[in-house]
C-alpha cells in the first residue's frame, strides 16, 4: 500500500522510535530479510593437487584446485549455500586467439563440474560463458584486427555451453555481452536435449572498473588490451539496460543479472519492478576488495559493512547474490 493513502503521521502521537526499541521489536518490523538461500559463492579453481593459491587482490579468497575444491564446495553446503559459480585459472600457454580451450571437454572447467556433482551433487553448479578465461587477448569475445566479433565468438560460446552442459552443469551464465547469445545458447542446448539446462544471463553487465581483481584471480589482466566497452554497457546508461533485460529474455533466459552491485543498485530495482522474473546481483570482486581493504587497516567492521551490503541488494529487490563473502555472510545468518 502506498504511504499516500495514509494520513501524514505527525509527532507526538507517532514516534518512530517505538518500533526499534528492542531487539525483537526490530525482528518484527523488519521489512526485507537476507537468508542463506539467497546465497551463490563464486569460486575459483587452478590445475594441481592440494592447491590454494591466495590471490592478493582479494584476501580471504583462494584458487583451488578441484580436490580442494570440493571439500570447501562441501563446506559451503553444510552451510546451507545452494549453489556455486566456477571460474577457472587457465594455464597462459593453453590461451589461444580462438580461445579454443574453452570447449575442452577435458579442460578445467569441465573436470570441475564433474567433480562437483560427483561429490555434492545436492549443490547447483553455474559456468561462466565467455573467452576472457580462455584467449590471449583476455577479451570475452574472438578478437580480429582490435574488433570484437560478435557472430563468429557465439559459434564458441555455443559450443562452450553445450560441453557445459555435457559435464553436468546445472546453469549456463553467459557473461559475454555479446549480442543475440542468449537465443543462439538456448538453441544450441536444445538441439542436443539440454533442454534442462537453465540460462542465468549477465544481462545488464557494465564496463565497470571494479572487476579488477577478479581478472586477477583468472589471470587476464595481464592478457587483456584496451577496454570492453563495445561490448559492456556505458555505466552512464539506464534505459539500454531494460533493453538488454528484455531481448535476453525474450530469448530465453530464464533469470537476468546485474552487474556490478552497489553501484548498480537502481537497475536490480528497475529490473525487478520491470520484468519481475528472478533477479540476480553480481557484488563483484573490487566490491569486495574495498571493504576487505578498510577492514584490514582498521576502518571498517567487514561483518557489519558486508551484511550491510548485501541487505542492500535485498532492499532493492534482488532474488540471490553471487559474493565472494557467501560463507562468511552464511556463517553470521546460521548463528542467528
Ligand atoms: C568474465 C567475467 C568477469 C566477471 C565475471 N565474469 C570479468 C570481466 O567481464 O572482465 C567479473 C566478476 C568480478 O569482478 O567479481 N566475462
Amino acid at each position: 500500500m502506498s504511504s499516500n493513502s495514509h494520513p501524514s503521521p505527525t509527532f507526538p502521537a507517532t514516534r518512530m522510535r517505538r518500533n526499534r526499541a528492542h531487539p525483537w521489536m526490530r525482528r518484527l518490523v523488519a521489512e526485507t530479510r537476507l537468508s542463506v538461500d539467497d546465497l551463490i559463492w563464486p569460486v575459483f579453481v587452478v590445475e594441481g593437487d592440494g592447491q590454494r593459491q591466495p590471490i592478493p587482490s582479494m584476501p580471504g579468497v583462494d584458487r583451488l584446485s578441484i580436490d580442494v575444491l570440493t571439500e570447501e564446495v562441501a563446506a559451503a553446503h553444510d552451510l546451507g549455500i545452494p549453489a556455486v559459480a566456477v571460474f577457472p585459472f587457465i594455464e597462459p600457454s593453453l590461451k589461444t586467439p580462438d580461445g579454443r580451450e574453452a570447449f575442452n571437454p577435458d579442460g578445467l572447467v569441465c573436470r570441475a563440474v564433474r567433480a562437483l556433482k560427483l561429490a555434492v551433487p545436492d549443490v547447483g553448479v553455474i559456468c561462466d560463458v565467455a573467452l576472457d578465461e580462455f584467449n590471449s587477448d583476455g577479451h570475452d569475445g574472438i578478437v580480429r584486427d582490435g574488433v570484437i566479433l560478435n557472430d563468429e565468438t557465439l559459434e564458441v560460446l555455443c559450443q562452450q555451453s553445450v560441453v557445459q552442459a555435457e559435464a553436468g552443469c546445472d546453469i549456463i551464465a553467459p557473461s559475454d555481452m555479446m549480442d543475440g547469445r542468449i537465443g543462439a545458447i538456448r538453441k544450441a542446448l536444445d538441439d542436443k536435449g539440454f533442454d534442462h539446462v537453465a540460462i542465468m544471463s549477465y544481462a545488464a553487465k557494465y564496463a565497470s572498473g571494479y572487476y579488477g581483481p577478479f581478472r586477477d584471480a583468472v589471470g587476464s589482466s595481464g592478457a587483456l588490451t584496451g577496454d570492453k566497452k563495445t561490448y559492456q554497457m556505458d555505466t552512464a546508461n539506464t534505459e539500454e539496460a531494460l533493453r538488454e533485460v528484455a531481448m535476453d529474455i525474450s530469448e530465453g533466459a530464464d533469470s537476468v543479472m546485474v552487474k556490478p552491485g552497489l553501484p548498480y543498485l537502481d537497475m536490480v530495482w528497475r529490473v525487478k519492478e520491470a520484468f519481475g522474473v528472478p533477479t540476480f546481483v553480481y557484488n563483484v570482486s573490487g566490491e569486495y576488495a574495498m571493504l576487505k581493504a578498510a577492514a584490514d587497516q582498521g576502518w571498517l567492521d567487514y561483518d557489519q559493512v558486508m551484511m550491510e551490503a548485501l541487505r542492500s541488494f535485498k532492499r532493492a529487490g534482488a532474488d540471490g547474490i553471487l559474493t565472494y563473502a557467501a560463507r562468511d555472510a552464511a556463517r553470521i545468518l546460521n548463528a542467528g
